[in-house]
């Protein structure tokens, strides 16, 4: 900064009628800067312009001819990086353009104007603005850092605000200010809330600057971090997430069930029967994810994925929480059955719901409405409560799960029909009925034939021993049959 000033009140002090203002202007690196310079001119003659850059000499210039002339460090391999676009000059315009602007693009610049004597001054101060992320390739449990530079620094203490996915991000940071390059830094241990668009904004005597890199974490993606509650209902198929970056395959790869109250102990042998970790076809080699095939009640607890990457372990716990409807009879009598709704987990629930869930002849589903609470009354007598019901829980960010349980059909024989009775239900009773009348007076008959069979045996038994005719064998085979 102090050579700055040097040379700013060493150019003051050389040019005869001269403002002295300098004009800050932040560009982010590689964008394009554009350093504003502004005269009206006195006279119709086009104005010779000269572009400076304090510690570099000419950057561009323009004499009355017309003819321009590039600084030889402006010129790469016969391309122009900076500009001055004619088409503005009309207006009195002689912005110098930069394109895809460096550290090193950083500093102070002068404009001159001469218009037949008369010079115009104009000092713009280019600062450029970055943010880079360190390291390259961010590993989810390590240290990463997030840094904001403004090149040249500031001499007055100022301060950097971070954004991350537009959202101010609260984090103290740190600040290495005043100096010759001005850095604001982030240190973090890298996860997957981490992840997304840094911004860095930086105000200097009403002018803005702001930069923005995009950090993504390698590591486990899925679930995103260790308090993850994955809801299953007892009974059916649950998937226990775990996904690493893509492209990223961990060396053994190992799923554990925690002892219950511990945090870090495990057991292997406790994974449940229906578990399965084997990886499915379908699975990218990246997808660690295991299934439950069958979830029982006492599946429920903590879960622990992990697997190496790059010489480092990586783990992550989640936790199975389990939902089961137990049904209690209040009274006989009147067929009343109360359904609870039981998870093994209820920290994240805070509202339950019951829903019947009927089916229309396309086979989708339709919801009836909704009983709020965590408990069911219902009368299976009445028609309104056969078929599925649905348990629904719900936690602030909404639906968690749900769980069915299904109330059976009444049959006629209870001899208490409802008000509600169908004919369809009357007409399929009925046809039971008459089955089952048909079968006893089958299974009638065939009690009467086989009393006749046996009626049967005695006579023909003496018919035998009278006749002489009959040979000795069938006699002897009719004792053994007696
Ligand atoms: C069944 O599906 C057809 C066509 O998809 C639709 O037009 C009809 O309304 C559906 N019926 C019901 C009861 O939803
Ligand atoms: C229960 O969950 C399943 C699967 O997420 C869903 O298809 C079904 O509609 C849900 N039922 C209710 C009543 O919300």
């Amino acid at each position: 900064m102090l050579l700055e000033c040097f040379i700013f009140i060493l150019i003051t002090f050389l040019m005869r009628g001269v403002q002295c203002e300098v004009t800050e202007v932040f560009a982010e690196k590689g964008s394009l800067a554009v350093l504003p310079c502004k005269y009206s001119p006195t006279s119709s003659v086009s104005p010779a312009i000269f572009w400076v850059k304090a510690n570099k000499g000419t950057v561009w210039m323009k004499q009355k001819s017309g003819v321009q002339l590039w600084g030889s460090s402006w010129l790469q391999k016969g391309f122009q990086r900076v500009r001055c676009p004619h088409t503005q000059f009309e207006k009195g315009d002689y912005s110098l353009q930069i394109i895809s602007v460096t550290e090193e693009d950083g500093g102070v610049y002068s404009c001159r104007v001469d218009d037949g004597g008369i010079h115009a001054e104009t000092m713009v101060l280019l600062r450029i603005i970055t943010v880079s992320i360190s390291p390259l390739v961010v590993m989810s449990g390590r240290d990463v850092s997030v840094t904001c530079t403004v090149t040249p620094g500031f001499n007055e203490v100022t301060a950097a605000q971070w954004f991350l996915n537009d959202s101010q991000f609260p984090r103290k940071t740190e600040i290495i200010s005043p100096g010759e390059t001005f850095k604001s830094l982030v240190k973090e241990k890298a996860s997957a809330r981490l992840t997304g668009k840094w911004t860095c904004v930086v105000g200097y005597r009403g002018k803005e600057g702001r930069a923005s890199a995009t950090l993504s974490v390698s590591g486990i993606l899925q679930p995103p971090s260790d308090d993850t509650k994955v809801y299953a209902a007892v009974g059916s198929a649950a998937t226990l997430p775990c996904v690493f970056s893509s492209g990223m395959i961990p060396s053994s790869p190992l799923w554990e069930k925690l002892q219950p109250g511990s945090l870090n102990k495990a057991s292997p042998s406790r994974l449940p029967s229906s578990f399965s970790s084997s990886s499915l076809s379908s699975q990218l080699p990246w997808d660690k994810s295991a299934g439950l095939r069958e979830v029982d009640f006492k599946d429920e607890g903590r879960y622990r994925c992990s697997g190496t990457v790059q010489g480092q372990r990586l783990v992550r716990n989640l936790q199975l929480v389990v939902a089961k409807i137990e049904s209690s009879v209040l009274s006989k009598k009147k067929a009343s059955v109360t359904l609870t709704c039981q998870l093994s987990d209820t920290s994240k629930v805070t509202e339950y719901e019951w829903v019947r869930v009927t089916y229309d002849l396309n086979g989708t589903q339709v919801f009836g409405s909704i009983h709020k609470g965590k408990t069911l009354s219902i009368s299976q007598l009445s028609e309104e409560s056969w078929g599925t019901w649905a348990c629904r829980f719900s936690g602030k960010e909404g639906i968690l799960g749900n769980i069915t349980y299904h109330v059976p059909m009444m049959s006629g024989f209870s001899g208490q029909k409802s008000s509600g009775f169908s004919k369809n239900t009357a007409a399929v009773v009925g046809l039971s009925f008459l089955l089952l009348v048909l079968l006893l007076i089958l299974a009638q008959m065939y009690k009467n034939h086989r009393r006749k069979q046996n009626i049967f045996q005695y006579p023909a038994l003496e018919a035998i021993i009278h006749t002489i005719s009959n040979e000795q064998e069938e006699r002897e085979r009719n004792r053994v049959k007696k």
